[in-house]
């Protein structure tokens, strides 16, 4: 699987031909080129259940004859479900007005963020830093550099946790603003309670913001994983920025729903900004959102669905003798390269597996510590995953 680089014309923003390629449009255009060849998909992480019918139904209900412009800081019911949402999944107490603004799911969010928290470039002798770990979702790394911010690397350790150690005086004095992910893409680690509280503790002595991307906190298998506001409550959510979504939660990719939450300094400013960006989430999606954040049950029924799917591959690895790590919530598995592919190599890996018809995503495309290993996304239907684990088990086969 090669990697193409972004052209730029000179008279454009010169960063855009620094970002990396961008592997699902990749992905889409390898598989066009080949119509009439099936693939089994386990590339792409975008839920392929269905959105529950009370959803839809609530949307469509929704649905008005006359249609007005709605507003960026959204529905007052809607944020007051969000808020009721937080309270009840991490015990704290959200204020609906003070801490909450809706999204258009979380990658506007995420993109829209740095720009409006990075400081005017003419008045800095060096740029400022924002932190991402070496192995994470694209949009952080491509938000700083198109807003020419500088992006520091956080090392993972061995757990899959950024090590904070990395956080010198001299980086943290530099630093804006740091991007956490847990449950993580790609490697579906999860972090404890006390690291959300040792980030916000260099928080607090540098000066910069934490942004918790919080996209997959429901598809968790053993205990509901810790968020940020929960290490952030005593201090009144203080620099602490959460993002959430419904794309994964309750299978509503399409109607592009989250929200931002937490420090209050930085939902006022949100609310001032965000109206002109563009970015109000449609009224009639918003009255399906509020129906999404007030039940729990379609979230159990689908944690149901990928843990009997998860299973289905930790069985099939374990057979094999391939190690899965991380992998402890979200719908992926981190899954070691095995030892019969040269160097371990991801990319020879997936190219191997996409030539008998398996798409998975090489760990490489999200930075080199993930060379050796491939993400699954086991996001298709049981039939379709079981599909997938016999391709994967021919394969291991192979002498
Ligand atoms: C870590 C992470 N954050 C955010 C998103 C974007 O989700 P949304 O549909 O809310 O924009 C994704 C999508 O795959 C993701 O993996």
């Amino acid at each position: 699987m090669a990697l193409l680089s972004t052209p730029c014309p000179s008279a454009m923003n010169p960063a855009i031909s620094q970002l990396k390629p961008y592997a699902f449009t990749q992905l889409r255009s390898r598989q066009d080129a080949m119509p009439g060849v099936r693939f089994v998909d386990l590339g792409v992480g975008d839920p392929q259940d269905e959105t529950p019918a009370f959803i839809r139904e609530a949307l469509v209900a929704a649905i008005t004859p006359a249609s007005r412009y709605p507003t960026a800081a959204g529905l007052p019911e809607l944020r007051r479900a969000i808020a009721g949402w937080l309270t009840r999944r991490y015990g704290v107490a959200v204020d609906a007005d003070k801490h909450v603004v809706p999204a258009n799911g979380s990658k506007e969010a995420i993109y829209n963020l740095a720009p409006l928290l990075l400081d005017d470039p003419s008045r800095r002798r060096t740029r400022e830093l924002i932190a991402i770990p070496e192995l994470a979702y694209q949009v952080y790394g491509d938000s700083a550099t198109m807003h020419h911010a500088e992006i520091f690397t956080l090392p993972f350790d061995r757990h899959w946790l950024p090590d904070l150690n990395a956080i010198t005086p001299a980086v943290g004095e530099r630093l804006k603003l740091i991007w956490l992910n847990f449950p993580n893409n790609p490697t579906g680690a999860v972090a404890p309670l006390s690291f959300y509280r040792d980030v916000l503790e260099l928080a607090g002595r540098y000066g910069f913001y934490v942004a918790s991307d919080e996209a997959y906190s429901e598809l968790w298998y053993d205990a509901p994983p810790p968020g940020l506001l929960q290490a952030a409550r005593d201090t009144g959510f203080r620099r602490a920025i959460v993002i959430n979504t419904l794309s994964k939660r309750s299978n509503m990719t399409a109607y592009r729903s989250g929200f931002i939450a937490g420090d209050p300094e930085v939902i006022a400013m949100l609310k001032n900004v965000r109206p002109r960006m563009g970015v109000a989430t449609p009224e009639f999606v918003q009255r399906a959102a509020v129906a999404a954040w007030s039940d729990e049950a379609h979230v159990e029924a689908q944690r149901a669905r990928y843990a009997e799917r998860r299973a289905l591959f930790l069985d099939a690895f374990t057979r094999k003798d391939v190690a899965v790590e991380g992998s402890e919530a979200a719908f992926y598995l981190w899954v070691r390269v095995p030892e019969s592919v040269a160097g371990r190599n991801s990319f020879q890996f997936a190219e191997h597996l996409f030539e008998r018809g398996l798409i998975v995503l090489p760990g490489g495309f999200f930075g080199p510590r993930g060379q050796e290993y491939i993400r699954i996304a086991f996001v298709p239907k049981i039939d379709v995953c079981r599909e997938a684990a016999a391709i994967l088990e021919r394969v291991l086969e192979e002498p």
